[in-house]
């Protein structure tokens, strides 16, 4: 079963650590494969797959595998692998011959080609139609697991995304955004990707033109995040998606979800389109809900009313990072410092500063030069923007209250978001009643379902509803430490809130 699967990555015998990171390879292990084989629902009589990034062909034997088993057999498969890593040619071509027997074993003709050559530069002039290409291949199936990896944005691999209409800053949302494009209309996808570009702010032009073009017919997460591929600092949660290329929507998706336990057991669910993408979301966020729990808190979110500008709050992302502003870093509040917050400083509800043997600097120098990187002494509403694999939850909430910690302005760090009026602290029941909302279960849980890494943008709590702000301050009142145990928290929100 696919949940089977703890860790994706493979031990390779040829290329170093490093150039393995470089190109991406983590290879998908064989359970993992045939469910993504398992999602092509066209009887095609001859496949044309595109296996882009093929590493040893994993996905490729997959797909080979299923139509031999089926009852009734297409006539003929071709599959076209591009792998720019010379040294897995060998073992690439041997799992496509044993494709071939097993093809030919089955009745079925079957044709493989294999292209030693770097996907991005091989595909752009296709899709861009340009001359002394030709005829352009046509592909009525894809299977991918593509390589992650940022890409510069003066690199050549960006500009020549740009030049075929691609605007992306990862490798993967790359080569997703031109498989698209090299398929049939009605042509198929099954796809294990990172799940960033669901809500990720950089991926909206990808995940606007994907969704446009493509429609969603199925999405696959791994709930544990053991069963996920670690392929940056940033631990991911990965998604596999199938779509079609139609441009008209079905009624419904299917979301399911893998435990990535030893029994692997699988939920599946349909959820309406429009609960997964809704029309009216400028962002086109897409929704896992993954149960009935998950489906409660989508619904209550979205019977809140207000957008956080009408509360008249913005939410900002810390403006110091530390390793720019180095020289200016103290380890201990000095006669000209300012209090400098980190997450190691949460303390329950409550920032606790400064922390004796910290790792991190507890100040830094308030002078000219740091003033811009500062901000005036007042009630902040902090939320971490990297939560650690064993936090239980997504959005951790916390005060800094400079009743607390006398200083007349006061530094956040870029780990931290930061909820303010106008570059000004809130009022003290405002600030309580929504770092309490922010720790609610319900928020997290409808977080999940469009945040898939351990990351918190302040574009994505931008994109949260709000309650009024007579309720959030009603809430704050009532609430002496937004930090409370979690029972209790949620007991007050629903009481006061929903
Ligand atoms: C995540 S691995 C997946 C391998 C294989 N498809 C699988 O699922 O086991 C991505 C593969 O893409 C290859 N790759 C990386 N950059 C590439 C590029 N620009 N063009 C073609 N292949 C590339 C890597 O060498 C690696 O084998």
């Amino acid at each position: 079963m696919i949940g089977a699967v703890k860790q994706f990555e493979v031990e390779f015998v040829t290329p170093g650590r490093d150039r393995r990171h470089e190109l991406g390879q983590f290879l998908t292990p064989q359970p993992v494969a045939d469910f993504m084989a398992s999602l092509f629902e066209s009887r095609w009589q001859e496949w044309n797959l595109l296996d882009a990034g093929a590493g040893t062909g994993a996905l490729s034997a997959a797909v080979a595998r299923r139509l031999c088993a089926m009852r009734h057999k297409p006539g003929s498969i071709s599959i076209t692998a591009y792998e720019v890593d010379e040294t897995l040619r060998e073992s690439l071509h041997l799992t496509l011959q044993g494709c071939g027997r097993e093809c030919e074993r089955a009745g079925i003709r079957f044709s493989a080609t294999v292209l030693n050559e770097d996907f991005i530069s091989a595909a752009v002039p296709m899709v861009r139609s340009d001359l002394f290409i030709s005829p352009q291949p046509r592909f009525n199936a894809a299977i991918v697991n593509p390589p992650y990896r940022k890409i510069r944005s003066d690199s050549l691999t960006r500009l020549l995304l740009r030049s075929a209409g691609i605007e992306t800053s990862n490798l993967y949302t790359g080569f997703v955004a031109l498989i698209t494009k090299l398929l049939v209309a009605g042509g198929e996808l099954a796809a294990i990707t990172p799940r960033s570009f669901c809500n990720g702010p950089y991926f909206k032009p990808f995940r606007t033109a994907f969704l446009e073009t493509m429609s969603l017919r199925r999405l696959h997460a791994f709930e544990s995040r053991s069963a996920a591929f670690s392929r940056d600092d940033v631990l991911q949660e990965n998604v596999i998606i199938h779509a079609a290329k139609e441009p008209a929507k079905p009624a419904s998706v299917i979301i399911s979800s893998s435990s990535g336990g030893p029994t692997g057991a699988v939920i599946e669910r349909e959820v309406a389109y429009c609960d997964v993408v809704s029309p009216n979301d400028p962002e086109q966020f897409i929704h896992l809900a993954e149960d009935g729990a998950q489906d409660s808190a989508r619904a209550t979110m979205l019977r809140l009313s207000a957008a956080l500008a009408d509360l008249g709050l913005s939410v900002s992302t810390g403006r110091v990072v530390d390793f720019r502003a180095r020289k200016f870093l103290r380890q201990n509040p000095e006669s000209d410092t300012a209090p400098l917050i980190y997450p190691c400083h949460f303390n329950g509800g409550f920032v606790h500063w400064p922390k004796e043997k910290s790792r991190k600097p507890n100040a830094i120098v308030s002078n000219d030069q740091t003033r811009e990187l500062l901000v005036p002494a007042g009630v902040y509403v902090l939320v971490k923007r990297f939560s650690a694999k064993e936090e239980r939850k997504r959005i951790v909430a916390c005060l800094y209250d400079s009743r607390q910690i006398h200083a007349p302005l006061v530094g956040f760090e870029n780990h931290l978001n930061y909820f303010h009026i106008n570059g000004h602290g809130l009022p003290m029941a405002l600030a309580k009643g929504l770092a309490a909302f922010l720790n609610s279960t319900v928020v997290d849980a409808y977080f999940r379902q469009f945040n898939g890494h351990t990351q918190v943008n302040a574009t994505d709590l931008r994109s949260l509803n709000y309650p009024a702000k007579t309720k959030l301050k009603g809430l704050g009142r009532r609430v002496d430490d937004p930090g409370l145990p979690q029972a209790e928290l949620d007991a007050l929100v629903k009481d006061e809130l929903f």
